[in-house]
C-alpha cells in the first residue's frame, strides 16, 4: 500500500509560535512511519514557509525555503496544521487549504474563526443555551473606546466611563481578555478600578476587540472531543494553576501548576460536562477535534463553558492527547483517527 503523503505544519505567525513548534514536533515523532510519508513544514513568525528538518536555525533553513507554497501543498494527500493562535487556528490556513481543495485535520473555516474570537464564541454559546460567565464587549480604538451592547449598538465612551459601566454590570474580580488570544497572552485579572484600567490598556495591545468577564470560582475542567458527525468526548482533566489563574507563566514556566486526570468531579457532573462539550463543538460547527474548557462551580456545581480550542496543545504532556490516552486511545492511534476523519469528511 502506498504511504499517505502527510504535511505537518508547525510554527506560524502567532504569539503561540514556540508552543506550536513543540506540539508539531511531538506529532511528527508519534506518527506511524509505516503509514505516512511525512512532510514537515515550518512557518516562521514573518510568514515564510520552509521544509523543516527538525531545527529552526538560520543555517538549517537557508536552503529550505518553499518558493511556491501552493505547488508544494498540492503534491500532498492531507495536511495537519499544528498551529496555535492567529493565522493557524482562526480559519486563515483552513481557507488556504480549502482553496486548493486539500483535506486537512480539524475544524473548517467558520468553526475555527468563531472559536478563536472569544466575543463571537460567547454569542454562539449564548444561543446554544450553554452557561458562561457574565461579560461585556468593548472595542479599544486609537483615542477612544466603544461599548458594544447586547443588540450590537455601539456607544462611544472614554476609559473611565467604560470602567464605571463595567463596575455596574460586573462584579470584581474581572478578567480582561483580547478577543483573539491564546496561551493567556494579554489576559489579566482586575480587582479594582486601577487594575481594570491597566488590564484594558494591556489587552488592547493585542486586539481592538476586548472581553470583560466576571470570575467564576471553581474547578477548571477540560474535555477532549473527537469526530465529524458522530462526536465522542474523553474523560475529563482538571487544571490546578500555580498562579491566581492559568496565566502564560503558570501554563509554561511554573512547574507547580498541576493537571489531574481524571478530574475530581462526580460521575454525574462528568457526563454533563461531556454532553456540553459535544453540544458546544456542534454549536460552532466543529469538525475533527477540539478541547473544550469549562469551569465547574465549587458551591453550586453549575457548569460554565470557558472556551473551545480548535487546535489544542499537542505535546506528549498536553491535555488533549493525555485525556484520550486515559480514555483508551493511544497518541499514535489518535493521530491515525484524526487523519482518517480529515480524509473521510
Ligand atoms: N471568567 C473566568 N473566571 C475564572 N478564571 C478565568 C476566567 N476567564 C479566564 N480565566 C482564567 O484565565 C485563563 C486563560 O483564559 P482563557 O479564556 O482560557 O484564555 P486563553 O485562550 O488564552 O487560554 C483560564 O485558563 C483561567 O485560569
Ligand atoms: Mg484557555
Amino acid at each position: 500500500m502506498n504511504k499517505i503523503k502527510l504535511g505537518v505544519i508547525l510554527g506560524g505567525m502567532s504569539t503561540e509560535h514556540d508552543v506550536s513548534v513543540i506540539s508539531g514536533t511531538s506529532v511528527i515523532s508519534n506518527l506511524n512511519k509505516e503509514k505516512y510519508e511525512i512532510y514537515p513544514i515550518y512557518i516562521n513568525t514573518d510568514g515564510t514557509w520552509y521544509k523543516y528538518q527538525g531545527t529552526v536555525s538560520k543555517e538549517a533553513l537557508a536552503t529550505n525555503k518553499i518558493e511556491n507554497v501552493f505547488d508544494y501543498l498540492k503534491e500532498l494527500d492531507v495536511i495537519f496544521p499544528v498551529l496555535h493562535g492567529l493565522y493557524g487556528e482562526d480559519g486563515s490556513i483552513q481557507g488556504l487549504l480549502e482553496l486548493i481543495n486539500k483535506p486537512y485535520v480539524g475544524c473548517k473555516i467558520l468553526s475555527s474563526s468563531i472559536a478563536m474570537d472569544k466575543v463571537y464564541a460567547k454569542i454562539i454559546f449564548e444561543k446554544a443555551g450553554i452557561k458562561q460567565s457574565k461579560y461585556m464587549y468593548i472595542k479599544a480604538l486609537k483615542d477612544t473606546y466603544i461599548y458594544v451592547d447586547k443588540d450590537f449598538k455601539e456607544n462611544t465612551m472614554n476609559l473611565e466611563e467604560i470602567c464605571t459601566l463595567a463596575e455596574k454590570e460586573l462584579h470584581y474580580p474581572i478578567f480582561v481578555k483580547p478577543s483573539n488570544s491564546g496561551s493567556s497572552i494579554g489576559i489579566s485579572k482586575a480587582s479594582n478600578q486601577d487594575e481594570l484600567i491597566q488590564s484594558i490598556q494591556n489587552a488592547a495591545q493585542y486586539d481592538t476587540k476586548l472581553l470583560l468577564e466576571e470570575q467564576i470560582v471553581g474547578k477548571e475542567i477540560e474535555c477532549s472531543v473527537l469526530g465529524n458527525e458522530v462526536v465522542r468526548a474523553s474523560a475529563l482533566g482538571e487544571i490546578i494553576p500555580a498562579d491566581s489563574f492559568y496565566s502564560y507563566d503558570a501554563k509554561y514556566n511554573n512547574s507547580q501548576s498541576k493537571t489531574l486526570i481524571p478530574a475530581r468531579i462526580s460521575k454525574d457532573l462528568e457526563s454533563k460536562v461531556q454532553s456540553l462539550a459535544i453540544k458546544a463543538f456542534k454549536a460552532i460547527d466543529g469538525k475533527g477535534f477540539s478541547r473544550v474548557d469549562f469551569f465547574v462551580s465549587d458551591t453550586t456545581n453549575e457548569i460554565y463553558i470557558n472556551e473551545i480550542n480548535t487546535i489544542p496543545g499537542f505535546t506528549e504532556i498536553s491535555m488533549y492527547p493525555k485525556l484520550w490516552e486515559y480514555s483508551g486511545l493511544k497518541y499514535s492511534d489518535l493521530l491515525d483517527e484524526l487523519i482518517n476523519l480529515a480524509m473521510n469528511n
